[in-house]
């Protein structure tokens, strides 16, 4: 059997060894807290859970819905983010479904990057990004994201002419791995550069109704000039808790969504049809108090997570949004040794930084995906662990 050189260029290797180091442990019979996969372990609202079931009866819903899904549930994601954000959308033209956001933001690189082209991603970053361009066989200009500028790519510091090489920049704020929050000034920023440049930006919103303490993040469409220059990917996985369902969409540049519109409706059909309804039953109807009780939920397990290992001598930031925790590894040793090591004398799975990115080196990044009670376990066991290191 021959490969595609494509399969070796995606980055599975820290994925696949800690899947082994979890099964590897689990045998050994030790009782593993996983802080790893940003799966929710919450429940989407009960609406959407009856809406899908009642739905699936339906002998009628078992059509292709093709690419474009249905002009409800267009119109629905165009609703919400009038409410939400205060942007105009025109729901035939400017909003598209995808089949979670990784299926959007994959496939967006087959629309504008040819082989050797150019595109901008976070560094460190949520893999997909390197993946999909290396997929399309791009060739990627790293945008290290730094603690001194907040986790924000300084865009003043970028050589001239590879901002010119460049065709698409990929941004995500509230971040993973950093959990970074981006101001509205930012974004404005973001659109002037990408226009003077011609970049299209696409900017992964996974996370801006994951956020705490009050705070509200922006979305980049409502920065002048955002909808000439880029379009926005919505997860309802994380906002309303609905990751296994896979449905998302993305917002925007017309002619962006078109492209994207016309490389899916080359590989999918289109998402179920009850799924769609689920959706829209999310944006227009019960979601609202789902993302209310997710951002209470995750703001305490932030606080017990955060609190718990700055008395245990381990210091990090409290993320602002996110369902991630960014902390500096807290012994001498790299991102990859420690997890390793705290994961086998301690059962605690966290993801080293390095995982995403050469920039992501020195940290590691937690999931707040275990109830309050395992956090806390999983916050005793860092402390008898880092005592035992004599941190
Ligand atoms: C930043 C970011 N973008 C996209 C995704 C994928 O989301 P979806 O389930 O919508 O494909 C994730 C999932 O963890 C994520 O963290």
């Amino acid at each position: 059997m021959q490969f595609a050189s494509r399969l070796s260029n995606l980055q599975t290797s820290i994925y696949s060894q800690l899947a082994e180091l979890k099964t590897e442990m689990e045998q050994a019979g030790k009782t593993l807290i996983n802080l790893s996969i940003g799966s929710p372990d919450l429940a989407p609202p009960k609406e959407v859970r009856q809406v899908l079931s009642e739905q699936a009866l339906d002998e009628q819903a078992y059509d292709y819905t093709l690419t474009r899904g249905t002009p409800e549930f267009r119109e629905a994601c165009a609703e919400w983010y009038k409410m939400r954000f205060d942007v105009d959308l025109n729901p035939e033209t400017e909003v598209l479904p995808v089949m979670g956001s990784q299926d959007g933001i994959s496939h967006i690189f087959w629309a504008f990057i040819d082989k050797g082209d150019a595109a901008l991603i976070p560094d460190p970053g949520y893999p997909i990004y390197s993946d999909g361009l290396a997929l399309a066989e791009g060739k990627k200009i790293p945008l290290p994201l730094k603690a001194e500028n907040g986790f924000l790519p300084d865009l003043s510091k970028l050589d001239s002419k590879l901002a010119d090489e460049a065709k698409l920049m990929i941004l995500n704020y509230p971040n993973n791995p950093t959990a970074a929050v981006a101001p509205a000034s930012f974004f404005e920023q973001v659109a002037q550069f990408a226009a003077k440049h011609k970049i299209v930006v696409c900017h992964d919103a996974a996370y801006t109704e994951l956020s705490f303490d009050d705070y509200r993040p922006a979305s980049f469409l409502q920065a002048k000039g955002a909808k000439e220059v880029g379009v926005e990917f919505h997860s309802l996985s994380k906002s309303f808790n609905m990751a296994g369902v896979r449905l998302g969409f993305v917002v925007g540049n017309a002619m962006v969504i078109k492209a994207l519109e016309t490389i899916k409706s080359n590989i999918d059909y289109g998402t179920f049809r009850p799924i769609l309804q689920a959706g829209t039953a999310a944006l227009l109807g019960s979601g609202e108090a789902t993302i209310r009780e997710n951002q209470r939920t995750y703001q305490r397990r932030r606080d017990i997570w955060v609190d718990g290992c700055a008395s245990a001598g381990w210091k990090m930031p409290k993320p602002k949004g996110s369902m991630f925790v960014w902390a500096p590894v807290p012994t001498e040793q790299d991102s990859l040794s420690f997890v390793f090591e705290l994961a086998r004398e301690a059962g605690v799975i966290l993801v080293p930084g390095i995982a995403f990115g050469e920039h992501g080196e020195g940290y590691i990044r937690v999931s707040l995906v275990q109830n309050e009670a395992s956090l806390e376990e999983a916050v005793q066991r860092v402390r008898l662990f880092l005592q035992s290191k004599k941190v």
